[in-house]
């Protein structure tokens, strides 16, 4: 099938490549030249495991193409998916400028039937404004053409992405139309053997599900974090209550790990539109915004605990960081814990040393040449002279150190570890001082 994608940028790629993988005709569009340039000459302009590889094959096989051509876009495919940004306002609702104009642009142009599929993340209400836009476009040439809109929000976790594209938990389509449900179910049918995982639904409710996706796992993890915060002071471990409450099938293991707060592109926007949408239509939202304060105060709690280490006084402290990416496998900042935590070591005074496995050229990018900013070599050079190691990320890689290496190189032997994946007896035999989130140092 004949498949368009305005947008090359995480969800745009990542879709466009496995769309391509099972054998569709894929053409990428983007208003960006410089990226169409890259990912016509091989490169890829995110980093996704997988990706490069997926992206390489297809493109030698012919079946996806790059092009800055809007107008061949929407001349190419039956489905045109709209993967574009959707960056907050400064209200913190989603801006839909580059939707909206993605939509004028097939409106402008379309000859023929085109199916319109949102996969950016949308507030409830923009397929009837997407639609809208695409109406008037064509009014303008005095033409009525049918098209549809289908809500097909995606579900996909960096680093994870292509894994969770190819074999995915859900595909929700929103459409009242069910020709429109069948062409999308034959699109999907490579992604959707064994089990039917398509849920057809009414727009409206598709559009709302991302929301509410995110922002119950967004939940999840605040409220661990609350938990968290009430279990140090009242003397017991968080980690111990994790488990003793994940045993119940109805709360799970998954997704209950408490941290430093969430970050990256997705929960803290989501969260905040979300909240927008409901004071929009007159909903004061109480639990949503609670989320997000706790989430808020996560992200100072490694600052304070540092700053209780020092009597308050961290001027002139070198600090070392292990992890700047949000999460891990990917080099993604966004939101992360890291720029709170350094952010305010620099305000106060200290100096970073800071080691990420990939995140680094994205410091780089971020922060510049600065004098209180150090990316180290590896994680050890990190370590050398520093007052105390953070740990901020919890990429695999850290998760089982030389601990009495930590000990030597560091200037102070103080570990706070913003996840949770150290063995606090072990970290202790070694001669650190071992802190922690929601449990009592360990002695
Ligand atoms: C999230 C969702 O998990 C995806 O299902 C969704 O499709 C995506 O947003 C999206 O809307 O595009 P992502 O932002 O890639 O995916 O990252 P997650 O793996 O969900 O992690 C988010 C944050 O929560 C990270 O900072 C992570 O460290 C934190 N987290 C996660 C915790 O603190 N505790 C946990 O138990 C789990």
């Amino acid at each position: 099938m004949e498949v368009t994608i305005f947008g090359s940028g995480y969800v745009g790629l990542v879709t466009g490549a496995c769309l391509a993988e099972v054998g569709n005709d894929v053409l990428c569009i983007d208003v960006d030249p410089d990226k169409i340039d890259l990912l016509n000459s091989g490169g890829v302009p995110i980093y996704e495991p997988g990706l490069d590889e997926l992206i390489r094959n297809n493109r030698e096989a012919g079946r996806l193409r790059f092009s800055t051509d809007a107008e061949a876009g929407v001349k190419h495919g039956l489905f045109q998916f709209i993967a574009v940004g959707t960056p907050p306002d400064e209200d913190g609702s989603a801006d839909l400028q580059y939707v909206l104009s993605v939509a004028r642009t097939i409106g402008q142009h379309m000859e023929g039937y085109r199916i319109l599929v949102d996969k950016s993340t949308v507030p409830v209400g923009t397929a009837d404004k997407v639609a809208e836009t695409v109406r008037t476009a064509l009014a303008e040439r005095d033409q009525s053409i049918d098209f549809d809109v289908v809500s097909n929000p995606e579900f996909l976790k960096e680093g994870a992405a292509i894994e969770d594209f190819m074999r995915p938990d859900r595909i929700i389509v929103g459409t009242d139309n069910p020709r429109t449900a069948e062409l999308l179910r034959a699109l999907y049918a490579p992604f959707n053997r064994n089990r039917d995982r398509l849920m057809v639904m009414d727009v409206r409710s598709a559009e709302l599900t991302k929301y509410a996706a995110n922002a119950m796992l967004a939940t999840k993890i605040s409220f661990m974090n609350e938990l968290s915060n009430i279990a140090e002071i009242v003397g017991a471990d968080i980690e111990k209550v994790r488990v003793g409450i994940g045993s119940d099938p109805r709360i799970g293991y998954q997704f209950i790990y408490p941290g430093c707060g969430y970050g990256g592109s997705c929960f803290p926007k989501d969260v905040r539109a979300l909240e927008r949408t409901a004071r929009g239509v007159g909903y004061e939202p109480q639990l949503l915004q609670a989320v997000e304060a706790v989430n808020f105060r996560q992200k100072e709690l490694l600052f304070d605990k540092l700053k209780a280490q020092f009597d308050g006084d961290l001027a002139g402290r070198t600090i070392a960081l292990w992890g700047l990416a949000f999460k891990p496998n990917t080099d993604d900042m966004r939101e992360a814990s890291s720029r709170v935590l350094m952010e305010s070591l620099w305000a106060a005074g200290a100096k970073v040393q800071a080691f990420d496995p990939v995140a680094m050229d994205e410091a780089r990018r971020l922060y510049g040449e600065r004098p209180d900013l150090v990316l180290a070599e590896d994680a050890t050079a990190a370590l050398v002279g520093a007052d105390a190691l953070v740990i901020v990320t919890e990429w695999t890689q850290f998760r089982s150190p030389n601990f009495r290496l930590i000990r030597d190189t560091l200037a102070r032997p103080l570990l706070l570890d913003g996840r949770n994946i150290l063995d606090p007896q072990q970290a202790t035999a070694a001669g650190l001082t071992y802190l922690s989130i929601g449990r009592a140092p360990a002695t």
